[in-house]
């Protein structure tokens, strides 16, 4: 067993502790980056299948997202455009794929009256709520009471506008069904995307990728932490704490440290064996995020079909068992990759089957959109995070119905030295490799301020790296 003496532990090596580590490591802070898994980046994995580049978990990037922005600009990486021209199409109830262009889904007339009702309500809410202090929004406790599903059918009657609207969230976002978490938690998921009509605008939430992948994007942090900061295959499941620091117990390495960063999904704060146990208070809030579920499908063809028939590859249905699909094809490459995701319990009953069954049923699904060649593609791979101990779900944590009124207020306040820190935790990117880097950049300066006995700005936002705000935190 290796021992290291540091100023700060950084628990996780996905992008939010990779990011703190090199905040702190540029302000001269010693540190170690324990991590479980045998690679970086967590959420995020990229593998080349038959040679076609496979980004396995997060990868779009919105214009809005300037944390992440940020830092890839001080890394110099480079970003290029989601493939969007052409014609989408849309599985309606009957089942049938119908092709069409521009901002509304080709339903009824007064179902988009309807669907553009909701979404401006959602707007209002969400100019209301600081994603921060999501339990500050005037009616937070009202809104934290009522199911998502419900609160839109309380403002609709048409049951297809609220389907339509709802997917945005339920299946599209938090991928648990609209009646598992309030409505609250859905303004919030608006709120940290900077509106409602953000989130339902492909075109702006799934904007651009990165060049090198979005794993590349930790795999480069970890590159410039250097030798001897990142130590893999070492899961924390023990961490000890008092008044001076911590020790944190890696499978070969332990690390004795003044503060720590726990910069891992909520959902497995409980693997750790606090000694001495956490306060009351955590241990409640930690049993109220738990992780959405979705299956991330992946069909790589020969070339990209669709293209040639003017359509972009971009399909939703509500209804339908991929319930979005989109061109997924990496830049530079002439194959054509698709990817669809299916969300909460349509996911649980494709995993009841059998590998032939599901494949031939997702496939089924894909073709319904886009018509036989989708049939015999020749990778076909399923993102399972769900089945990986280090994660347990995709996309990440929310909290169950009334939770984040009344459990929020805690997530971020630090006990002693232990920080934690993730893109659960985030406002402005919450659920996102952006506010995974907003929240890794505040845990590091919150420590550099405490170690350096100077103040913390509370209102710093996780957009620009300390080194350049670096008057202001000691100021
Ligand atoms: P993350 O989970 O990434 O990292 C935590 C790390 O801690 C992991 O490496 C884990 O192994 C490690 N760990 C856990 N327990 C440990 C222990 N006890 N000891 C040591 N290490 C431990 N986002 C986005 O911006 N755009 C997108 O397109 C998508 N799409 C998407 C698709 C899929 C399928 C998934 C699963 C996720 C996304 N996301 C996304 C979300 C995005 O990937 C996610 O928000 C960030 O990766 C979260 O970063 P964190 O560092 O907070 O956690």
């Amino acid at each position: 067993m290796e021992h290291l003496e540091r100023d700060v532990v950084v628990i996780g090596a996905g992008p939010s502790g990779l990011t703190a580590a090199y905040e702190l490591n540029k302000a001269g802070k010693s540190v170690a980056v324990l991590e479980a898994r045998d690679r970086v980046g967590g959420r995020t994995w990229t593998d080349v299948m038959d040679g076609a580049t496979i980004e396995i978990g997060g990868q779009w990037i919105s214009p809005d997202q300037s944390g992440l922005y940020s830092l890839i600009e001080e890394l110099g990486i480079e970003t290029f455009e989601r493939y969007k021209v052409g014609k989408s199409v849309y599985l309606n109830e009957q089942g049938e794929a119908v092709i069409y262009s521009g901002e509304d889904f080709p339903v009824a007339q007064n179902t988009v009256a309807q669907m553009n009702k909701l979404i401006g309500l959602m707007n209002d809410l969400a100019a209301q709520m600081n994603p921060d202090k999501p339990w500050e929004h005037p009616q937070a406790e009202e809104l934290d009471k009522i199911s998502f599903h419900h609160f839109l059918r309380q403002n609709s009657n048409d049951e297809l506008a609220c389907n339509n609207v709802g997917l945005f969230i339920a299946g599209g976002m938090l991928t648990k069904p609209a009646h598992t978490f309030s409505a609250l938690q859905a303004v919030l998921m608006a709120s940290s995307a900077g509106s409602f009509d953000n989130l339902v605008d492909e075109d702006f939430i799934l904007d651009r990728r990165i060049v090198g992948t979005m794993q590349g994007v930790s795999k480069t942090v970890a590159e410039r932490l250097g030798e001897g900061i990142v130590f893999l295959d070492n899961p924390v499941l023990k961490l000890e704490w008092f008044d001076g620091g911590v020790v944190a117990h890696g499978q070969s390495v332990t690390v004795s440290a003044k503060k720590v960063v726990v910069a891992i999904p909520p959902n497995l704060y409980s693997r750790i064996s606090y000694v001495p146990a956490l306060p009351r208070k955590q241990h409640v809030t930690h049993q109220h995020q738990s992780m959405g579920l979705v299956i991330k499908v992946h069909a790589v063809y020969d070339t990209p079909f669709w293209r040639e028939e003017g359509l972009s590859g971009t399909c939703f249905g509500p209804d339908a068992l991929v319930q979005e699909l989109y061109d997924n094809t990496y830049i530079g490459e002439s194959t054509g990759t698709l990817v669809g995701f299916i969300s909460d319990a349509k996911a649980d009953a494709m995993w009841e089957l059998d590998d032939e069954a599901r494949r031939a049923a997702i496939l089924k699904g894909i073709a319904a959109y886009l018509g036989e060649k989708a049939l015999d593609p020749k990778v076909f791979y399923l993102s399972d995070f769900a089945a990986e101990e280090w994660t347990r779900g995709a996309y990440a944590t929310s909290y169950d119905l009334g939770g984040l009124h009344r459990f929020g207020p805690a997530q971020n306040q630090n006990i002693g030295p232990i920080y934690f820190s993730s893109s659960d935790l985030a406002g402005e990117g919450f659920q996102h490799v952006d506010g995974a880097v907003r929240m890794g950049r505040r845990s590091a300066a919150r420590i550099i301020a405490e170690l350096d006995g100077t103040s913390y700005d509370e209102s710093y936002d996780g957009v620009q790296t300390l080194t350049i705000i670096e008057d202001k935190v000691s100021a």
